[in-house]
């Protein structure tokens, strides 16, 4: 373990100390903060009580998010494999480093510098980990593997960063029916690229006799996310975690085209059905150097879609159903979304027209390994097909 019960540490934010305090590794977290020596580098979303106090709700709030959530899925298994009792314990062992943010703590005498402890430029035990998370047979990893970006790694799937000749991405898996979810990322991914949407790329590989989604980290050194709840958060007023306080935070920061982005993830969760952008599902682009927030962050997360909890015979009325989450907002119809849209102008939807085939001939390529029914995947096919007629029909009433 790095600490010892409570230690008086620092939160570093590259190589700027943001404040130092005691921190307690039997609760996972900060007690007190001793000093805020840069305010101006506290993590969006991080409040401050008063000019010399910081809201220590919102710091560990903010800090307990980064770790695997008890939700994760076969989180009892990795535990195992990696002799932990709490998943938070993995908060302390490598510094807090993440690859999605710049921030790190250390014992308050610690001499090191971010660039030789950083995941972006570090190797680490990628596959004792992945096969931590992932393997279903006995495994037994070596203790390299808990000491990797993953510990700081949020979100319910099963996932871990590799790195290979593009640099770092994150595998992912899947848990509804036949792993859709996997080439669900994929489809949203090119869905948006045909219509010119700012989304992550993702495409799907075998991993473990599994299928992940695999995408790019969007991030490097100069660059870091922060969560759209942590960005409403940030406007210091107890706005509740909705489009249009996200919108009011975006303004405050001067980024002017927040909506015509949102109106994208719109169209996208449109088409895929998405049920789950909750708050944490989309965020800004912060410059890790500065704190100055960039723009929207691209679109990620569009895997719980197209009914991939739903049964087959339940695929062709999903789109009527009220199940659309946004941020905080709960039980939303789909058709809802196309209204929020306003610039219907700027897309060619013909460009979608071969996408059913398309999605047709994934399918197919990883039924071995889905199981996946033929009358499923016609099922899936015919909904995506409906999701691009609908929004064709709904264009011409709307272009101008
Ligand atoms: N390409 C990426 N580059 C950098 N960070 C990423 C990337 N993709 C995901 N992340 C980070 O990892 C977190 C988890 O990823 P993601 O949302 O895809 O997982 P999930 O398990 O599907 O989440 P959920 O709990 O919402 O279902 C994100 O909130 C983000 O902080
Ligand atoms: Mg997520």
């Amino acid at each position: 373990m790095l600490f010892q019960k409570t230690e008086r540490v620092k939160l570093m934010h590259k190589d700027v100390a943001v404040l130092t305090g005691e921190y307690d590794s039997r609760r996972h977290e900060f007690r007190k903060v001793n000093e805020i020596l840069r305010p101006d580098h506290l993590p969006t979303g991080v409040l401050l009580d008063g000019p010399d106090s910081v809201n220590l709700v919102s710091l560990n709030g903010w800090f307990q998010w980064r770790a695997i959530p008890k939700y994760r899925v076969d989180l009892g298994r990795l535990k195992e494999r990696l002799h932990i009792s709490d998943e938070k314990e993995l908060l302390e062992l490598e510094y807090g480093l993440s690859v999605s943010d710049h921030y790190w703590f250390a014992d308050i005498d610690d001499t090191k510098f971010y660039a030789e402890l950083n995941f972006f430029n570090r190797d680490f035990d990628q596959d004792g980990f992945g096969q931590a998370m992932f393997r279903t047979s006995r495994y037994e990893p070596k203790d390299t593997a808990l000491h990797t970006p993953n510990n700081t790694l949020c979100g319910y799937h099963r996932k871990a960063w590799m790195r290979n000749e593009h640099g770092l991405c994150l595998y992912k898996g899947s848990t509804g029916f036949h792993q859709q979810e996997c080439i669900n990322e994929w489809l949203a991914s090119v869905l948006a690229d045909r219509l010119g949407l700012y989304c992550v790329p993702y495409d799907v590989l075998r991993y473990e006799g599994q299928l992940v989604s695999v995408c790019p980290n969007f991030l490097n050194l100069d660059l870091e996310l922060a969560t759209a709840s942590d960005a409403i958060a940030a406007m210091h007023e107890k706005l509740p975690d909705t489009v249009d306080s996200f919108l009011a935070a975006m303004e405050v920061h001067g980024i002017a085209d927040a909506r015509a982005s949102l109106e994208e993830m719109f169209l996208l969760d449109y088409l895929m059905l998405n049920t789950d952008r909750h708050g944490q599902n989309a965020g800004i682009l912060v410059d890790a150097n500065t704190n100055r927030w960039i723009s929207m962050a691209p679109i990620f997360d569009t895997g719980t879609g197209l009914g991939c909890f739903a049964k087959t015979s339940e695929l062709e009325t999903l789109g009527n159903q009220k199940n659309y989450r946004l941020f905080s907002q709960k039980h939303l119809s789909f058709e809802s979304l196309l209204d929020r849209i306003q610039n219907w102008n700027r897309y060619d939807f013909s460009t979608l027209d071969d996408m059913p085939d398309l999605f047709r001939s994934v399918l197919l390529s990883y039924r071995s390994t889905t199981g996946i029914s033929d009358e499923r995947i016609e099922a899936l096919c015919e909904l995506l097909k409906s999701r691009i007629d609908r929004v064709k029909q709904y264009q011409l009433t709307k272009r101008v």
